[in-house]
């Protein structure tokens, strides 16, 4: 039922694409319905950031024009999906192991436009883990770093990062005030990216409800 809700968000959000601007792409299954959707409005897409291999592919067989981020200053609109998203537009993010690729890109970009099915929006962050990129060399240290906090971290098996690093997920954390713990985790050494994004935020949340309406939460209106 999930899927089917991904679909009729990713389906509504198609809506936002005009103007012929570039656009961000994150990745993930929501946003795989996405791309299939997209050469729909390919009139009106001068060119797509993609923030992982598996998006790029899918892009790459619909013919899109991929921008290298290098290339890019700004990105008018930002397509990504996340593992939880609660009312202060906050998420956690990096189910898909892409959160350094994301958080790029969504920083890059004018407005984060977050599709989601229902599960996934909540009162508070904290029922899925947050996942962290780490240096490799850097795991035991990070390991004992976030016990002293009362966290706890597993590594995720067979995950290699596009970037060669691996990824922790972290359980327990308190996050009562998650935008200090994202300063916090981003203190440590040896730590890439975490997958809580409360600096920048979703602007526009686009939500595939049981009942299969959408609702959508603009920040902006
Ligand atoms: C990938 C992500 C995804 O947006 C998040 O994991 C949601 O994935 P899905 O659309 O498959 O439910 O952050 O790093």
């Amino acid at each position: 039922m999930f899927n089917k809700l991904k679909n009729i968000a990713a389906k509504f959000a198609i809506k936002y694409i005009q103007n012929n601007n570039i656009i961000g792409i994150g990745s993930g299954t929501t946003i795989s319905h996405f791309i299939d959707l997209l050469p729909t409005v390919k009139h009106n897409i001068k060119g797509v950031v993609s923030a992982s291999e598996n998006s790029t592919k899918k892009l790459k067989k619909y013919n899109f024009n991929i921008l290298n981020i290098n290339e890019i200053k700004k990105i008018s609109m930002y397509f990504d999906s996340a593992d939880e998203i609660n009312y202060k537009m906050q998420m956690i993010k990096g189910g898909g192991a892409a959160l350094t690729n994301e958080k790029i890109i969504s920083n890059l970009s004018e407005t984060f436009v977050c599709i989601i099915d229902e599960s996934k929006y909540v009162k508070y962050l904290g029922i899925h883990p947050v996942p962290i990129e780490i240096i490799p060399l850097a795991k035991n240290f990070i390991i004992q770093k976030l016990s002293y906090i009362g966290a706890t971290a597993k590594l995720r098996i067979n995950t290699i990062t596009e970037h060669g690093n691996l990824i922790l997920d972290i359980y327990n954390l308190d996050l009562d005030n998650p935008i200090k713990m994202e300063k916090y985790i981003n203190n440590i050494p040896g730590i890439v990216t975490v997958g809580l994004f409360t600096q920048k935020c979703a602007d526009i949340v686009i939500i595939g409800n049981k009942n299969y309406t959408v609702s959508v939460i603009d920040k902006k209106k």
